[in-house]
């Protein structure tokens, strides 16, 4: 029990600090994601009215959508507390039989990157989810026995990027699984309208658009071009977020009309000028722009599919006709 402090905790990663205020506390203050919402209100209004446990939840999707955020509102609706971990900080069986054996009933366990727990740990899961039991090692060599635990009814939700990457046992015990889609730009808006009044700065509504239109679907981004405008607008009208001052802030961060950054200019270059424009495998586009093939596979790739500038086919991904477009016209100073 010792090391639980380290693994389990209700306090908050670094970047959810500053994320924190902004943070999102229930389901009426989270933006967008409609079904998942009316969906969850009654499972979770059942689970209560039978004073169960909710069914354990597997929420995936690309970076910065809400997961982390809609993990907490879920343990609130339920009225439960949750308990935070994340995949790779748990490093032995033991570590997460601690957490298991430590939780109450229908509380929330919440795994953070859960498709990075180490496959042997994972097992221990299966039965802590399925007969809410744990079975444990004890004594070593020829005297060594297991023993069988109950375990109350607790709500696991895991969270992950890649549900790809998940173990088809561990996988198929989420009795809910939420996928998270890119948000619209005009409700990106109104989670920067929101940010906004938090934060205490006057944007206009036109400006929110600007930024919702060029966060790529992403809450955390426009979370974060919100705060950059700021400064720029502290330094220019007295704090108001104009279009202008968010087309500025935009375009000095490399920015485009379609929310592109730099790096995925570059790997829509790469494939054009190193490889005539594709078909082209991942390993080798990561490769060719120096970065992490699953930043280039869980960032990268989807936001690009997702905006018509690249397509995958069976030999690998190929830029679009749009791709090549936009390019050009950013190279020549026509998309902004
Ligand atoms: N639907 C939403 N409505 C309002 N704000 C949101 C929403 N989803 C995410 N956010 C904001 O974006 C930030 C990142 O969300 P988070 O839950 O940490 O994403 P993930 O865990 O999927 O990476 C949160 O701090 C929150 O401020
Ligand atoms: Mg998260």
């Amino acid at each position: 029990m010792e090391d639980q402090k380290d693994l389990v905790s209700g306090d908050f990663q670094e970047e959810d600090i500053q994320e924190y205020s902004l943070r999102p506390q229930h389901f009426k203050e989270f933006v967008g994601q409609v079904e998942m919402k009316d969906n969850l209100d009654v499972f979770i209004a059942s689970a209560r009215k039978r004073k169960e446990a909710l069914d354990h939840v597997l929420l995936y999707g690309p970076p910065g959508l809400g997961k982390t955020t809609m993990a907490n509102i879920i343990a609130r609706e339920m009225g439960s507390s949750i308990r935070s971990t994340s995949g790779p900080v748990i490093e032995k069986q033991g570590d997460l039989a601690a957490i298991l054996t430590s939780l109450e009933p229908n509380h929330v366990l919440f795994i953070d990157e859960i498709h990075r727990m180490n496959r042997v740990i994972e097992e221990v899961l299966y039965a802590a989810m399925e007969d809410y039991s744990l079975d444990i090692m004890i004594g070593q060599g020829p005297s060594a026995r297991t023993i069988k635990l109950d375990l109350p009814r607790f709500t696991l939700i895991g969270a992950t990027t890649r549900s790809g990457l998940l173990s088809t046992p561990l996988r198929e015990r989420f009795g809910i699984p939420l996928h998270f889609d890119y948000y619209e730009p005009d409700e990106l808006k109104e989670i920067i309208v929101r940010s906004a009044v938090i934060l205490d700065v006057e944007i206009f509504e036109e400006a929110a658009l600007e930024i919702g239109s060029r966060a790529r679907g992403t809450p955390r981004i426009a979370n974060r071009l919100l705060k950059r405008a700021r400064d720029f607008a502290d330094m220019k009208t007295e704090g108001v977020i104009t279009t202008e001052i968010v087309n500025e802030t935009l375009t000095r961060l490399g920015i485009d009309s379609y929310g592109l950054d730099k790096l995925d200019r570059k790997l829509l270059k790469q494939i054009i000028e190193i490889h005539d424009g594709g078909p082209v495998g991942l390993s080798t586009i990561a490769a060719t722009v120096s970065e992490e093939t699953d930043t280039i596979e869980e960032v990268v790739e989807p936001f690009l599919l997702k905006s018509g500038m690249i397509r995958r086919t069976p030999r690998g991904r190929v830029v679009t006709e749009k791709g090549y477009q936009h390019l050009e016209d950013f190279e020549n100073g026509v998309a902004v």
